[in-house]
């Protein structure tokens, strides 16, 4: 039989969905929750709000908003039980990887697969909004020998996750900084960990498994964990003085600056530039950092050489610095996007199980066909796969 399809790496251009989420145009830079600009809900709303907007595609009035908050406040605590799987965990493991198995554990305890009850999955979404926070701060505490710190409910949703990762409350500029971040992260159409979510959500499988597969998607350096590389590059750049030949050595080796380029942007990312302008207001308050310095140069040498192709600063170039002025260690800057894209995951997963039809696309075959059988005594050792 002969395959006629034609295969796109990587999918490129191929609608995988029709959705009404989110929205991006690569060449203007404009990115759209739900129809609302970006800029206008960073300004203007919340993370809850947004995540609201997201999942149950209108903007809250503000007793729905506020019996929402209070729903979500009421879940933020994790059952002992996870606490000590938790503590099991190797604290040299990465925070992605416990996260991943923390919101697949929930599944042990909340799956009943009832996806035709709105109640479930109501209570699927707060339980995955509330818990997810805590579990990212939890690890962080239980690694460093610590009790995790309990939920404050005299705080939102930024700054408890902030007082549980430093037993402090945040200030508050930092706390709207934080959940701004949140905001801008929470969904960005389709991508690599979407499309995971809503190909595992398109079995009828459970919402834990859903965001677990995501997460798992979202911890890889090409996506999710591109913002940890980028200071991980700052730092081996190490001064102003090093960017120009750092850089172009990458262009010349056809290295992968982290934190440039984007699949669908052709211009700089919308939602740099607005954390471009929240890291300013950090560091005004708060003074300035080498790092951010060396970063002004990237972008600059970085437009200079490869603005031609259409690369240029994405989410991830400026949100590592604004979280390393909040004093929030790298390995966690995946895990906070995570957080935030919980959001998106689930907007997706109501979509596709609204029109579901399980995921199940063709390949084009490239191997032979009516091979030998070879005696095991006549195989000749071959390398496989460099082993
Ligand atoms: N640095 C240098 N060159 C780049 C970069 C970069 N960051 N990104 C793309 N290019 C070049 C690439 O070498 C290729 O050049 P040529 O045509 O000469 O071979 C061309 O641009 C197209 O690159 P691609 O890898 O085929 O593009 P893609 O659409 O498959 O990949 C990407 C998109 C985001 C994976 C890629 O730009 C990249 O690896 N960036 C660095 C990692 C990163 O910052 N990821 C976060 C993405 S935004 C948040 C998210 O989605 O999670």
């Amino acid at each position: 039989m002969s395959n006629v399809c034609e295969y796109i790496p990587g999918l490129e251009n191929i609608p995988a969905a029709k959705s009404s989420i989110s929205y991006v145009d690569g060449q203007e830079g404009i990115l759209e929750y739900r129809g609302i600009p970006i800029k206008e809900l960073a300004e203007k709303g919340s993370f809850l709000e947004c995540a609201y907007l997201l999942i149950w595609d209108k903007l809250p009035t503000k007793d729905e908003l506020e019996a929402f908050e209070t729903e979500i406040l009421y879940h933020r605590r994790i059952k002992y039980r996870i606490r000590d799987m938790m503590k099991c965990f190797p604290e040299t493991g990465h925070p992605m990887d416990a996260l991943q198995t923390s919101a697949a554990a929930l599944g042990l305890f909340y799956s009943r697969r009832a996806l035709d009850n709105p109640e479930y999955i109501s209570q699927a979404v707060v339980r995955l909004l509330a818990k997810i926070p805590t579990m990212v701060a939890a690890f962080h505490q239980m690694r460093r020998g610590n009790d995790p710190v309990q939920p404050n409910d005299s705080l939102g949703y930024a700054a408890n996750f902030l007082y549980m990762l430093t037993e402090r409350k945040p200030d508050p500029l930092a706390a709207k900084i934080f959940d701004v971040c949140l905001t801008l992260h929470a969904e960005h159409t389709m991508n690599a960990s979407t499309f995971s979510a809503m190909v595992t959500a398109s079995t009828l499988t459970d919402p834990y498994a859903v965001v677990a597969s995501a997460v798992g998607t979202l911890a890889g350096p090409l996506h999710g964990g591109a913002n940890e590389e980028v200071l991980k590059m700052l730092e081996e750049i190490g001064s102003v003085e090093n960017v120009r030949p750092y850089i172009e050595n990458c262009v010349a080796n056809k290295l992968k600056i982290m934190g440039f380029g984007h699949r669908v942007y052709k211009v700089k990312d919308p939602r740099a530039t607005i954390l471009q302008s929240l890291a300013e207001q950090l560091f005004e308050q708060t003074g300035r950092d080498d790092y951010y310095q060396i970063a002004l140069e990237v972008e600059k040498v970085v437009e200079e050489l490869l603005g031609q192709k259409g690369i240029y600063a994405n989410v991830d170039f400026y949100s590592g610095l604004v979280y390393r002025k909040l004093g929030i260690p790298s390995d966690l800057f995946t895990p906070i996007f995570a957080i935030a894209r919980v959001a998106g995951w689930l907007a997706h997963w109501k979509e596709q199980l609204a029109v579901n039809r399980i995921f199940r696309p063709t390949q084009v075959y490239v191997g032979s066909h009516n091979s030998p059988y070879i005696p095991i005594e006549n195989r000749v050792q071959t390398e496989v796969n460099g082993h």
